[in-house]
This record gives structure tokens, sequence and C-alpha cells, in this order.
């Protein structure tokens, strides 16, 4: 645990002036207040100051990105040759490669997570995912097809971009939730109004400035601050945007989905997880103890995929336990921009309060505190990382996202793998897991009974622009990354043709 330190301290000043500056949003070319005039308020998570200010977009702010979005589709983006689009998001990569030094800071800056982390695995992470789909572009083929009925036919598809895209996307990795919704709807031709979470807009303005030095013409990519009640919910039911793509909470997915039935806009979904992290009795003790503390503390815990329900085979489980409290005693909070912080603030008080709720919730109805238990200090939003024990099924710290540094941890006796499946099931949720282990039967055959979108095996949390991502269950609808995003963003068109 470290005092409080003063994370401006760590500015650039580049950056320092680009986040205290004047904010504007990015519709069709322009730069422009909210109609309203209003704006809101950015913190900074690990002192609670204001650190800058956006525009508060609402209805009419949105009805003019829609606009310019709607042109552009119809102007020059759906007519450009697929190459020609390939090399402009190339080039947007390379750009966002270039401006490490400015959007690392900025997004640790804004949402709190440790300056590394940003810089070395974020910031790379949406560059390599702009790359991936700027390749996608010149490959999407429709296919032909043999026709059944007499005669002479020539039956074939088109991909074809569904249209204008509202994408609404969170606050726990900025930069990486816009690359996995921007690239793949650009590499197919769509048209974009971005929404950032109110918490971190300030990287995703700081990208609008290199869309435009990209050469990406105007009214592509346009973006909208705004909270989300507001802004969020204009998109959500606007009756000119064609799909919404959306990560966030499970609640709020669920008013977005109902939102689009006014025009049936296709909607995707990336929502809430309980990942359990499965430790089975011969796993590499070491190994697990390292990866369950990760797959709990990393990003503060604030990940849709955090491990967060340990199940750990009462052979080791003392030691598992051991082990992770020690890790967890000995992270080092402070600023996300002090480069020897290895845990971060959470992002908001809202977020802080609700974890601490829920620990205290956890409390007293029974469960022990192994470690942490609560907040860290005074100033800021920092939550100790806490390992909690002796919950029962019905508990709310069993049954929510906790979306904090917090993991609860039960052992099991009997290698049962239907049991096992049967517990790590026992969730509304279903994004992802993981299983520690040697054995490779135990870990396909649990792999396969996990109801969860994606399964790590002596791994957690590793994601690769390549592997589909998305959930089962209320975890939501579709998979981002890899081939299976470029379905989110196009709709087949059949072509027969009976030859005269
Ligand atoms: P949220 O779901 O309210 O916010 C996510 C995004 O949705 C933001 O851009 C927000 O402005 C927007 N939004 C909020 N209300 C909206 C509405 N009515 N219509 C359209 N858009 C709207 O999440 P919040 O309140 O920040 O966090 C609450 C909980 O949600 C967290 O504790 C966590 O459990 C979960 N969450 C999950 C995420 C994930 O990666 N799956 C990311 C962020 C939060
Ligand atoms: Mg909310």
């Amino acid at each position: 645990m470290t005092a409080h330190i003063d994370a401006s301290k760590f500015l650039d000043p580049r950056v320092a002036a680009f986040v205290s500056g004047r904010h504007a949003m990015l519709i069709g070319g322009q730069w422009l207040p909210a109609a309203s005039g209003r704006t809101l308020d950015v913190l900074d998570p690990s002192s609670g100051k204001v650190i800058a200010a956006v525009p508060a977009g609402e209805g009419a702010d949105v009805d003019l990105a829609v606009k310019a979005a709607r042109k552009a589709f119809s102007g020059p983006w759906s007519s450009m040759v697929p190459a020609e689009r390939a090399k402009l998001i190339w080039r947007l990569a390379d750009l966002i490669e270039q401006h490490v030094d400015m959007l690392g800071p900025i997004n640790s800056y804004e949402c709190g997570k440790p300056i590394g982390d940003s810089r070395n695995g974020e910031v790379p992470f949406t560059a390599e995912t702009f790359r991936y789909y700027a390749g996608w572009a010149t490959k999407l083929n429709g296919e032909s097809m043999t026709i059944n009925a007499p005669g002479d036919w020539h039956a074939y598809t088109r991909r074809e971009p569904v249209g204008v895209v509202g994408q609404i996307i969170p606050w726990n990795f900025p930069l990486a939730m816009l690359a996995w919704k921007v690239a793949p709807a650009l590499a197919t031709g769509c048209t974009i109004v971005l929404k950032p979470a109110e918490q971190t807009p300030i990287g995703a303005l700081y990208f609008g400035k290199l869309v435009e030095e990209a050469g990406i013409p105007e009214g592509v990519v346009n973006i909208v601050t705004g909270f989300g009640e507001a802004a969020g919910a204009a998109m959500s039911g606007h009756p000119d945007i064609d799909k919404i793509a959306f990560t966030g909470s499970t609640e709020v997915g669920k008013m977005i989905a109902r939102a689009a039935t006014g025009n049936l806009k296709k909607v995707s979904l990336e929502l809430g997880g309980k990942a359990p992290t499965i430790v089975l009795a011969d796993a590499d003790v070491e190994m697990a103890v390292a990866g369950a503390s990760s797959a709990a503390f990393f990003n503060a815990g604030q990940s849709c995929g955090a491990g967060t329900r340990f199940f750990v085979h009462r052979k080791i489980y003392d030691k598992v336990m051991a082990g992770v409290a020690e890790r967890a005693e000995k992270l080092r909070l402070g600023p996300g921009l002090d480069p020897s912080s290895e845990l971060g603030p959470v992002v908001s008080q809202q977020q802080m309060e609700r974890i601490t709720r829920l620990i205290c919730e956890g409390k007293s109805s029974g469960a022990e505190i192994v470690t942490g238990g609560g907040r860290a200090g005074d100033t800021g939003y920092f939550v100790k990382p806490t390992i909690i024990s002796n919950t029962t099924r019905d508990m709310s710290v069993i049954r929510e996202e906790i979306f904090g540094p917090v993991a609860c941890a039960m052992p099991f006796d009997d290698e049962d793998l239907d049991a096992l499946a049967r517990d790590a099931n026992d969730t509304e949720y279903g994004l992802a897991a993981s299983i520690w282990t040697n054995n490779l039967g135990a870990a396909h055959r649990l792999a396969a009974k996990i109801k969860s979108g994606t399964v790590w095996i002596n791994c957690h949390n590793f994601n690769d622009v390549t592997m589909p991502f998305g959930g089962f269950k209320q975890s939501g609808w579709g998979r981002e990354l890899g081939a299976q995003a470029l379905d989110l963003y196009t709709q087949t068109k059949t072509v027969a043709i009976r030859l005269p």
C-alpha cells in the first residue's frame, strides 16, 4: 500500500495540455460542442479531482452524427474500393502506434490502470486490432451456389455492410473496446457513431484526431461524448441507426435490446461475467497462484472475463489460498500514471461504493475475508485486493458481477467433472472460465462442459485478435474479434439469375 501520490506529477506536459484543453465532438468532420452547450466532468480516479470537461452530447447531437454517418455511407466510404479502405485502416493502426506516448498516459490517467498495461498492453493491442481488420477489408467475398431447379441459373451472395452503426463502449478498456468495435466496422464499409463511456472519453477524442490524420473521409467515424441515459439511449432508439454494438452491464444491454425493437436494428452485446477459475489437484501450484491472482486483480478486477470464483481442489486449497493472499498483500497500490504502481484505483466513486457494498453484504451474510476487505486509504477510489471464503451459492458476492479486485474461493473434494461443471455453471453469466491442470483429458472434458464463450486452460484473460470473444447465456449476443466480428457488420444478399 502506498501513501497518496498526485498523479499529475507523472504527466508529460503535452499530455496534460491535451487533457485539460477544450474538447469537442467529432461529427461529420467538424469538431463541435454539444447543441445544448452542456459539458460533463472527467475525473482522475486516483484523486477524485476533475481533470477535463467534454461535451455532454444528447439526442440532437446524435441526430447530427447519424446524418453525417448516413451521408458518408451513401457517399465516399461505400464507393471506395476495399484496397483503399484497407490502406486507410492500416495507416490508422500505424498512427495509434506512433502516438503511444499520448494514448498510453491519457488512457491510464482517465481510467486509472497502470501505465505499463496501457503502453505495453492496451495501446499495442489496439493498433494490432486495426491492422488485423485492415487485412480483412479485401477478403470479404460472397459465394456462388449450384441450383437444384431445372433450367440454367446463376446464383451468388454478396456481403454488404449493415450501414450506419452505433457503438457504445465502456471505461475498463477504453481503447481496446473502441478498436474491437470500430476496426471491423470500418473494414466492412460501415460508418460509425461511437459513444465512449462518460468516465473515459478523452482517449476516444484523441483517437478522433488520428482518424482525421489517417485521411478517413469525414462522417465515417463520428464521436459523440455524453451520458449513457442521454446519448446512449438516443442511439439505441434511433430510427436511422441500422445496428448497435454494445459492451457494458447486462442491465443496460437489456435496455438496449428493448430500445432496438423500434426499427428492429441488429444488436450485438458483450455483457457481464462471473468467470470460474478452476484449479484441479494436479495443477502446478505456483502457476495456479500467479494465474488466479492475475485473473482476479488484473485491471483492478474491472474486466468482464475476470476470474472471480475460485474452485480449488482441497488437496492444494490452503497452499493456493496462502499464495494468492501473499501476492494480494504485496501488490503496490497507486495511481496508474506512477510507474511503480501495480494496482490502480477503480474507475469511479460509484464503482468503489458498489464493490465495498458487495463485500459488506458478503461479510454480514457469513462469508469470511481471507485478505483485503474494503477501501484502501481515503483519497481516490482504491479498493484492497480481496479474497473471500466460506460463501454460499445464494450470496450476492457469488451471484453478482463485482467488477473490482475481489474473488470468492471454494474448495472441492471430489474431482467429478460433472459436479464441478455444475457449480462453475451456477451463474446467469457465461462469458469465460479458466482451468488449471496438466491433465489433458480432464482439461478438454471440462472445457466442453463449461457454458461460456471462452475457456482458457493454464491461462486467464488471454485475448488475441484472431480469437472470437463473447458470451453464452446473459453474457451477451454475438462474437467480437476474429473473422466472426465481420458477421456483426455485414449482411448477406442473395442474387439469383435465370439465364435467358
Ligand atoms: P453501463 O453498462 O451503465 O455503461 C457502459 C456504457 O453504456 C457506457 O458508455 C454508458 O454511457 C452506456 N450506457 C449507460 N446507460 C445507458 C443507456 N440507458 N442506454 C444506452 N447506453 C447506456 O456500466 P456502468 O454503470 O459503468 O457499470 C456498472 C456495471 O456494469 C459494472 O459494475 C460492471 O458489472 C458492468 N460493466 C461491464 C463491462 C464489461 O466489460 N462487460 C464494462 C463496464 C461495466
Ligand atoms: Mg450504468
